[in-house]
């Protein structure tokens, strides 16, 4: 059985923001999760694609263990060697100039946004500030990437938002271009839209956005919060698509359990934040950063090559599937149209010991990179399962 008087601790005490499953999580392996009452689970949510390798990696360990023995924590207003070198793989592995250190995602993008603005206003004055996104994206919850998340249904109760952002459809080039031609700081996208149904941007459509941000010396800005780190089978989406963002945010996994946040900049935006510009007292930690170096070493071509086999793996298990109306996604980052309701077939999983996860009326799936293919197969079976029997309770 859970412990009611964690149920009930949480309940009182903390802010009820979270709609939570009633389990709860005491340790894992790899990926494995247990319960407080002994049963195991399959993890296919990665803790919304942050545990890269999974729970208790024992290389992350050893990484994250070895950094707090030296030195936990001290202000940027030093040096370390896990950030230096950190920053140096980031950049060596994508073409980047320079990175930002933060905390999440939001900070990430808020970083971003920060940026695009400055490198507008030192280079045309003033009013240039419009930050263009996309409907259906998510971009965080601050005040202002909450403004840059394109959905209505984020803008209410906390008026005033941040000024200046404008919302386009995905794929409407003639939205864009007018934008574009008021003068804009940047267009921000997610390149696979996660929260909002994985949904994957269409090819022509980014490389032609490029192309007119190019034009028009509006800064692209890739969110690659979700996507990033290895997620679609690239060390970052943007390589699925030919284009080179000039600046590309991530979070989530980059920590691989900790909390980091990175803003990564082109050429243009390099220098653009000076001293004393933007700040964080813990972005860039010794202990953060030290996991996720030994998070991105691993990231190497023979992993992310398994990531897309796995990807393709779970679709041919999954296709042909009564239930299953459409995939989406790209490698580890799936998302699954049912006919049933994904609410209730993600519940059924957890019953039976497999988590996954939702994104609006989709399951969606964001396994640990390196899960082993005997624990996917069992867990697309228990999956299966669940979305017949939810397919068939609809009817
Ligand atoms: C694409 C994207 N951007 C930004 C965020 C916000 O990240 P965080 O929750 O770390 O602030 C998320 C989180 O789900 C995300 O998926």
């Amino acid at each position: 059985m859970i412990s009611g008087d964690i149920i009930n601790l949480t309940d009182k005490y903390i802010a009820p923001t979270y709609a939570r499953y009633g389990v709860e999580l005491v340790r894992g392996e790899g990926s494995l999760l247990f319960g407080s009452d002994g049963k195991r689970y399959i993890d296919l949510g990665s803790g919304i694609a942050v545990n890269t390798f999974g729970a208790a990696d024992k290389d992350w360990i050893s990484a994250v263990s070895a950094q707090l023995e030296m030195l936990g924590h001290t202000s940027n207003l030093y040096y370390t060697t896990p950030q230096a070198e950190l920053a140096a793989m980031l950049c060596e592995k994508t073409g980047m100039n320079r990175v930002f250190f933060s905390n999440s995602g939001a900070e990430a993008n808020e970083c971003a946004i920060k940026a695009a603005r400055k490198y507008s206003n030192d280079k045309y004055g003033a009013g240039r500030h419009t930050i263009i996104t996309l409907k259906g994206s998510f971009h965080g919850r601050t005040v202002t990437t909450l403004a840059a998340t394109g959905q209505d249904s984020f803008h209410h109760d906390f008026a005033p938002f941040t000024e200046g952002f404008v919302h386009i459809e995905a794929g409407d080039l003639t939205a864009l271009e007018k934008e574009l031609q008021k003068g804009a700081a940047a267009f921000m996208v997610e390149l696979i839209q996660g929260e909002s149904g994985v949904k994957v941007l269409n090819q022509n459509f980014v490389k032609d956005a490029m192309k007119l941000c190019e034009k028009y010396d509006t800064l692209f800005i890739d969110d690659e919060v979700q996507t990033g780190n290895g997620r679609t089978g690239k060390l970052y989406c943007y390589e699925n698509y030919g284009i080179i963002p000039d600046i590309i945010t991530t979070a989530k996994g980059l920590g691989g359990g900790l909390p980091i946040g990175a803003t990564m900049f082109g050429d243009k935006t390099a220098l653009t934040l000076g001293a004393g510009k933007h700040g964080s007292t813990f972005g860039g930690n010794p202990i953060c950063s030290a996991g996720a170096l030994s998070v991105l070493k691993r990231l190497d071509d023979k992993l992310l090559e398994e990531v897309k086999q796995k990807g393709e793996y779970i679709k041919s298990e999954l296709s042909g599937c009564k239930g299953v109306k459409s995939f989406s996604g790209m490698g580890l980052m799936i998302g699954i149209e049912v006919y049933g309701q994904a609410k209730d077939i993600a519940g059924e999983c957890l019953k039976k010991g497999v988590l996954v996860l939702t994104a609006k009326d989709k399951v969606r799936l964001l396994p640990p990179l390196n899960i082993p293919e005997k624990l996917l197969k069992e867990a697309l079976c228990i999956l299966k399962d669940a979305i017949i029997s939810s397919e068939t309770k609809g009817e």
